[in-house]
């Protein structure tokens, strides 16, 4: 849906009854280019802030609640400022807007009784990280220009979604939605948390695909990739102990030993070394224009999602195969947590309509779902809108 304050501003005077004029905040999702589930490895990942964001329109209020309503979603939710730092989570869409809240007090910020109205252009459980959208868009509102760094800011929106909402996720979406640039790509370092900016050809389009299939094992599957990680980890300090985090593991130590690891951390290794070299390669494909490269790394990525790191799913391999066999597609994969969700795709201008017309008629006569598409424009990280 797209964006119009009025609107916004609109539904949150009805909704609240007041003639209040409410502040607009927005965050943005994220598409991730490459480095897949690597953050949480202290690798590399390269995603881009879109154009679709979350916004929300704040005002004080005199009911001594952090009131919340989602226009999205048509549900309100409120809780009394003085319980905000002993709640627990609900497993309802408010735990990340009281998770953040949560988090600003441990922070040391003071909470004022407020009302928020949340609209998502996001769409949720796409993989183009509504929840982190959600989360920045909140902390940036309830801080109302209030000053914190803004790596702080991306840390705080992690822990209220691992700690609060409960998905051990890593920095990435949150770290996107803050610092995300109009007309580049993040190149974030996960483990010194500084990221570099990077033009992306302009003879490409970035395009998104929405599977439809939204796979609820996703959660605890991320918890076994976590856990599987470690154990590689831990295997592979048998060779050198001062690995601590596979982001220390270069492809050629990486060959030498992997014969002796058992086979499933193997495999999930294997996918997050390789997938965090694929980022350096697509940042420097990026720059040297070399789209059938880019194209090239993106197969490589998905494969390796697929077969090595298996969070990929049957819906998701179809787009992909289907994808790269239409003329100027010059690469395609999954984005994302997995499971479902988005493919992202990388299509010559001229080629896109053709990809439109025959991925959707593809994929209907397949699944009988109908994809959607999304134009990925890279833009700004959150503030005031
Ligand atoms: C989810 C998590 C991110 C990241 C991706 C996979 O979006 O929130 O931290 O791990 O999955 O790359």
């Amino acid at each position: 849906m797209a964006f119009v304050p009025s609107e916004i501003i609109n539904g949150f005077r009805k909704q609240f009854d007041t003639a209040a004029t409410p502040v607009l905040y927005r965050a943005p999702g994220r598409v991730n280019l490459i480095g897949e589930h690597t953050d949480y490895n202290l690798g590399f990942v390269f995603p881009i802030a879109l154009d679709m964001a979350c916004y929300i329109a704040i005002a004080p209020a005199s009911h001594g609640n952090l009131r919340v309503y989602s226009r999205d979603l048509q549900k309100e939710s409120s809780l009394p400022i003085a319980d905000i730092a002993t709640a627990q989570p609900t497993k309802q869409w408010s735990d990340y807007v009281f998770g953040v809240a949560q988090e600003l007090l441990k922070a040391g910020f003071s909470i004022a009784p407020s009302d928020l109205y949340v609209a998502s252009e996001v769409p949720a459980g796409s993989g183009l990280s509504s929840s982190a959208a959600l989360e920045i868009s909140t902390a940036v509102a309830l801080l109302a220009g209030r000053a914190f760094p803004k790596v702080e800011l991306a840390k705080l929106g992690q822990r209220a979604e691992s700690q609060f909402v409960g998905m051990p996720c890593g920095i990435m979406d949150q770290y996107a939605a803050v610092f995300g640039h109009a007309g580049a790509a993040l190149k974030i370092d996960c483990r010194s948390l500084g990221h570099e900016y990077v033009e992306l050809p302009s003879d490409v389009r970035i395009i998104a695909v929405n599977s439809m299939v939204k796979h609820e094992l996703g959660t605890s599957a991320y918890r076994e990739r976590v856990a599987e990680c470690q154990q590689a980890v831990a295997a592979l300090r048998e060779f050198d102990p001062k690995i601590e985090s596979l982001r220390d593991v270069t492809l050629e130590f990486f060959g030498r030993v992997q014969d002796s690891i058992p086979i499933l951390p193997r495999r999930r290794a294997r996918h997050i070394i390789s997938d965090t070299q694929r980022v350096v390669d697509l940042a420097a494909a990026a720059r040297k224009h070399d789209l059938p490269e880019m194209g090239r790394l993106f197969v490589a990525s998905h494969r390796s999602m697929q077969y090595d790191y298996e969070i990929s799913c049957e819906e998701i391999d179809f787009l992909v195969d289907t994808a790269i066999k239409i003329p100027g597609v010059y690469g395609s994969r999954m984005t994302g947590g997995g499971f479902g969700g988005c493919t992202v795709n990388l299509v010559a201008p001229t080629a896109v309509d053709a990809f439109r017309d025959g991925l959707s008629k593809a994929y209907q006569e397949r699944y009988k779902k109908t994809p959607a598409f999304y134009n990925c424009l890279p833009a700004e990280g959150a503030g005031p809108v």
